[in-house]
């Protein structure tokens, strides 16, 4: 199943329950949200779950791009990405857990034809703030879906304070033989799905007061699932990303972990591009710097001359396309050429300063104050110059 094809199962899925498809699906959060980047499908919905009417009801279902940057060093392994896509379902003070499970596992096995011995759950087993979550294990064993309970592991909160709630997850059995172990205990199998009983904030002390309604939010991880039904056994080789493992390769010589990291942060920084930020110094257009810079010195490694600009048009076309995004491919590649122009340079001067005697010993505080103050060299662009 392509993904094209599974985005429209799940939405028509969702939409014949009475869900109504929201739209709005840029990595920018609203206006005053202080997080960078919108890293879960709930994100933008979070006055609504803490009570304000949403303008289309009480059952909504989307597709979000998200951005994750807490999982940058894991990036290149079998399930994760930069940016993602998350295919998510909200019941804001509607219906409850078990419906919410209900359904998934219905669309998981009748939908899209998983076979339910492949499946396993997780559920929230109760600490000293919140009880055990009943309703979701009920569930579960009543669909004969074997079940770990655990409590950090299912507790889902989006930051420090705010929604946050008990969460019920699905995992996918990804391995060759028959099923084993369970999901804490074997990482082949894994989470594809999860189901947060969103019914509590978290306040600045730290304590938990219930949110007005008891809401439902689900995210499934689209780029996780799609692998796994194409019989894949890694994101990297789900569909979406065809076009960049025949596109890459010719171009520049990479083994499969640097190839994956290419891939991955180049298609961020594309999308990123695409929502309309540009390189900076901070902020938004600093994680997207940082992006690129990973990229140019993974292609520098293996070889010095290797550019940005080579970056065929399709390519970015194509990714700009699946995201609906409407900048032009030339536009994107000319900032991502700008930008490599820019890194050159400061390397070149990182280079000649660093080989001053008074940084060839082990680096201060104040050296690199002075050094990123005075001659605009990050800290991490100095560590790697000196490794390198
Ligand atoms: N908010 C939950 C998650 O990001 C479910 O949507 O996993």
């Amino acid at each position: 199943m392509r993904t094209e094809q599974l985005v429209s199962t799940f939405v028509e899925y969702f939409e014949e329950l009475g869900h109504r498809l929201i739209t709005g699906s840029t990595l920018l959060p609203p206006p005053g949200d202080p997080v960078l980047f919108t890293t879960s499908g709930m994100h933008p919905l979070t006055p609504y779950l803490e009570g304000s009417p949403h303008p289309l009801g009480k059952r909504l279902v989307n597709v979000q791009r998200c951005l994750r940057t807490t999982d940058l060093e894991e990036v290149g392994d079998a399930t994760h990405l930069t940016v993602f896509e998350m295919l998510g379902t909200w019941s804001l003070g509607d219906y409850g857990g078990p419906l919410s499970l209900g359904w998934g596992f219905g669309l998981l096995t009748e939908g899209l034809g998983i076979d339910p011995g492949r499946l396993h759950a997780t559920v929230f087993a109760g600490d000293a703030h919140c009880e055990a979550d009943q309703a979701s294990l009920d569930l579960w064993q009543d669909r004969g879906v074997p079940v770990e309970l655990t409590v950090e592991d299912n507790w889902w909160s989006n930051g420090p304070v705010g929604p946050c709630g008990p969460d019920s997850e699905i995992f996918l059995w990804s391995g060759d033989g028959p099923p084993e172990s369970t999901p804490t205990r074997d990482d082949r199998w894994v989470e594809v799905w999860n189901h947060v009983m969103m019914r509590h904030r978290r306040l600045d002390d730290g304590s938990l007061v219930p949110l007005p309604q008891r809401n439902i939010d689900t995210g499934l991880g689209l780029e996780r699932l799609a692998s796994l039904l194409q019989g894949k056994s890694s994101v990297f080789e789900c569909d979406l990303f065809d076009p960049w493992r025949r596109l890459v390769p010719p171009l520049w010589r990479l083994d499969e972990p640097s190839l994956r990291l290419v891939c991955d942060h180049l298609r961020s920084a594309v999308v990123i591009l695409g929502d309309g930020v540009r390189p900076a110094s901070t902020g938004r257009g600093y994680v997207l710097r940082r992006l690129v810079r990973r990229v140019l010195t993974v292609l520098w490694r293996e070889d010095p001359s290797y550019s940005l600009g080579d970056l065929p048009d399709d390519l970015v076309r194509d990714t700009l396309d699946h995201f609906r995004q409407d900048r032009s491919p030339g536009d994107v590649r000319h900032v991502l050429r700008d930008e490599e122009q820019r890194f050159r340079r400061l390397m070149e001067r990182g280079r000649q300063v660093l080989a001053r005697p008074r940084f060839r010993g082990r680096l201060s505080e104040e050296d690199l104050h002075y050094l990123h103050d005075t001659h605009g060299l990050p800290r991490d662009l100095v560590t790697s110059l000196r490794r390198g």
